[in-house]
């Protein structure tokens, strides 16, 4: 079945048509840059384009950087504050006519890997890690998610996590992947001190980079980087829109 993913970034918002039996790209990869702090008009009409783009009429599945719960969202770190209590799912819908399923981008970021990638198959807990603007995180249990987990907002000395090691501070500040591969070490330390994950996997476009990283970091449970890169969040919301009638977003 042929589903139309988005992926709403606090840096842009991205889309394709994702064949969700396979979890493959059936389209080209459209991605339109947004303003800084991107207000609800602003994304209302990029995901408006990217429907309109590839003429789509089904179901389309959205991953939002916020909490999302029954569509609404109640946060907003990297997107305009006039989202928190918005409802995302209808704001989408009445730009692009057609219905929208909302999902935090990054479980459904978890979603695409536990399907289809390095966490198919895993029991035990997988962490998902997501690492762009922010920091997002998902958690499944023996395959099954548990939503809204916002890790990337737990406070490492007094600043939250994502401020310390998201891929876009490691672009700000200019460090090197020795310095920010240290900072990344404090927030997954933290989180290992709470969690007991069987295997991390890293995700986002630095993924594609995590062999120059990845040898700076010590973790208990084994780490890998996503499969799906940073196209893990559009393949993932197209999976969920598939389920999300059936109301059915075990990951297995
Ligand atoms: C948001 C999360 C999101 C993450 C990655 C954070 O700032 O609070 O909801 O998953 O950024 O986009």
């Amino acid at each position: 079945m042929n589903g139309l993913g988005i992926d709403i970034g606090g840096s842009a918002v991205k889309g394709a048509l994702v064949d969700t039996e396979t979890g493959l790209l059936t389209s080209e990869r459209i991605r339109l840059a947004c303003p800084e702090l991107p207000k609800p008009k602003d994304i209302a009409e990029r995901v408006a384009k990217i429907a309109a783009k590839f003429a789509y009429r089904g179901v389309i599945g959205a991953g939002f950087p916020a909490v999302v719960r029954d569509g609404v969202a109640y946060s907003a770190a990297n997107v305009h504050s006039s989202f928190i209590n918005l409802d995302v799912a209808n704001l989408l819908r009445e730009s692009t006519a057609c219905p929208v399923a909302v999902v935090n981008d990054a479980d459904a970021a978890g979603i695409a890997e536990m399907r289809f990638g390095g966490g198919k198959g895993e029991q035990g807990m997988v962490l998902i890690l997501t690492l762009g603007t922010g920091i997002g995180s998902s958690i499944f249990i023996n395959g099954v998610l548990l939503p809204n987990t916002e890790l990337g907002h737990l406070k490492i000395r007094g600043k939250d996590a994502e401020k310390r090691a998201s891929a876009a501070v490691r672009d700000k500040k200019g460090y090197s992947w020795k310095v920010w591969s240290r900072r990344l070490q404090e927030v997954l330390t933290h989180l290992e001190t709470i969690f007991t994950p069987d295997l991390i996997i890293i995700g986002g476009g630095i993924s594609k980079q995590f062999d120059m990283f990845a040898p700076h970091l010590k973790t208990r449970a084994k780490i890998v980087p996503a499969r799906f890169f940073n196209q893990a969040g559009i393949i993932g919301a197209a999976c969920y829109a598939a389920s999300a009638n059936l109301g059915d977003l075990a990951a297995g």
